[in-house]
């Protein structure tokens, strides 16, 4: 048995042992596909760097295999043009846009979408092409379209994707307004590997009614959760957050616009009615990105600042006397006190996960709810 081999079947049992891959065909496209092919040298995360450095791993050095099997994200593209390979001498410093995503979730991922023999599937994100052949290798060729946005991306996805005998449809576009080859109800499931901030009405149209769409909700201030949505009919679609921790890299065309330097600047003071470290943690940064949802979030623990670049307005939070929290905002919007509302109601159902949150989309809005459709909810910005 090759080293790859050897390295696939060893990943293969620890993803079946830890019960992320129950389905023995996704076991064997696991064991099969060789996730080599689609990295070439990769990045590798400086431990404890601030700002994350990036040391590129060249293809065939000391523990460039053993890396591709270790069940990590490898990213491949810094700042949408900085590959590895272009990198000559230590480390560097950039915005990831591209990665192959770690096996465990490709697969789980893949799983969860519940495709079956016959199914034609949209990916959304091809990135290195990895996810797009563990598909390919499942479904069949002709059953799976990946769109890639980056057309350096694609096509070092579509060459892998050709060495590794795997012949989906590629499309190099934006993803987000779905396969522009297709007419509606073309799609019987829709997988996206990059996140959005709202469901594309391209993907409503594009999934059949009974159709599944999984996707990652995210925003400008980071916060992430998966979301598996039923189509219903035409331009709409609801379903419910999946258990677990996922995030992706955010649809470019959904990624904030740039900004400058933050310059933190007066305001009014007042109590905090919040600890402001409760938006630092998953569901709590998540359901404060609801709330305001054109924020960036930075700071940490009780020091949080929330920064809207669209209005200018600004919170900032810090540790207050006896043992509370002030909160200084300006600006048009009232950033915290939207956090605060929010924040408050998700403490009154109990702080639950967000499992216990769903989504329902339609032409005129599209709505994330606290435990049924009709409890406690917030818009998301179409
Ligand atoms: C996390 S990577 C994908 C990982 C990939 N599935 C794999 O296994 O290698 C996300 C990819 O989504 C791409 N992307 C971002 N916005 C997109 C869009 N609007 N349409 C299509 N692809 C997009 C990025 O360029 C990036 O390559």
């Amino acid at each position: 048995m090759s080293t790859s081999a050897h390295l696939r079947s060893v990943l293969a049992d620890a993803l079946t042992e830890d019960g992320t891959l129950t389905d023995p065909a996704w076991r064997d496209a696991a064991e099969t596909v060789r996730r080599e092919l689609f990295l070439g040298s990769y990045f590798a995360q400086v431990t404890d760097s601030v700002p994350t450095g990036y040391l590129p791993v060249r293809q065939g050095e000391d523990g460039w295999l053993e890396g591709i099997y270790a069940d990590r994200t490898l990213v491949t593209q810094l700042d949408g043009r900085v590959r590895p390979g272009d990198v000559t001498d230590g480390s560097v410093t950039g915005d990831p846009t591209s990665s192959s995503t770690l096996p465990s979730l490709v697969l789980r991922m893949w799983q969860q979408l519940e495709v079956e023999a016959g199914h034609r599937v949209l990916e959304v994100g091809t990135g290195s092409g990895y996810s797009t052949a563990l598909g390919a290798h499942r479904l069949g060729h002709d059953r799976l379209t990946s769109v890639e946005y980056d057309p350096v991306v694609g096509r070092a996805a579509a060459a892998a994707l050709k060495a590794a005998g795997y012949a989906p449809r590629l499309i190099v576009g934006d993803g987000l307004r779905g396969d522009p080859d297709a007419g509606a109800s073309t799609y019987d499931r829709l997988i996206a590997t990059c996140s959005v901030r709202y469901v594309p009405m391209a993907w409503l149209h594009q999934v059949k009614p009974g159709g599944k769409i999984l996707a990652t909700h995210s925003g400008w201030s980071y916060a992430s959760g998966l979301a598996l949505l039923t189509v219903t009919g035409p331009g709409t679609a609801t379903g419910r957050l999946l258990p677990g921790y996922t995030s992706f890299m955010i649809a470019r065309p959904h990624d904030r616009p740039p900004r400058p330097t933050l310059a933190l600047l007066p305001g009014e003071e007042r109590p905090s009615r919040i600890d402001p470290a409760v938006i630092g943690t998953w569901t709590g940064s998540w359901v404060a990105q609801l709330a305001a949802p054109a924020a960036e979030r930075m700071g940490a623990g009780p020091e949080q600042i929330l920064w809207d670049v669209s209005t200018g307005s600004q919170a900032r939070t810090a540790p207050g006397p006896d043992g509370g929290w002030t909160v200084v905002q300006r600006g048009p919007v009232r950033l915290w006190d939207r956090v605060e509302t929010a924040i408050r109601l998700w403490q009154a159902a109990g702080e639950p996960h967000q499992e216990s949150f769903g989504i329902t989309v339609s032409a005129a809005r599209q709505r994330v709810w606290i435990g049924s459709e009709d409890g406690t909810g917030w818009d998301l910005p179409v």
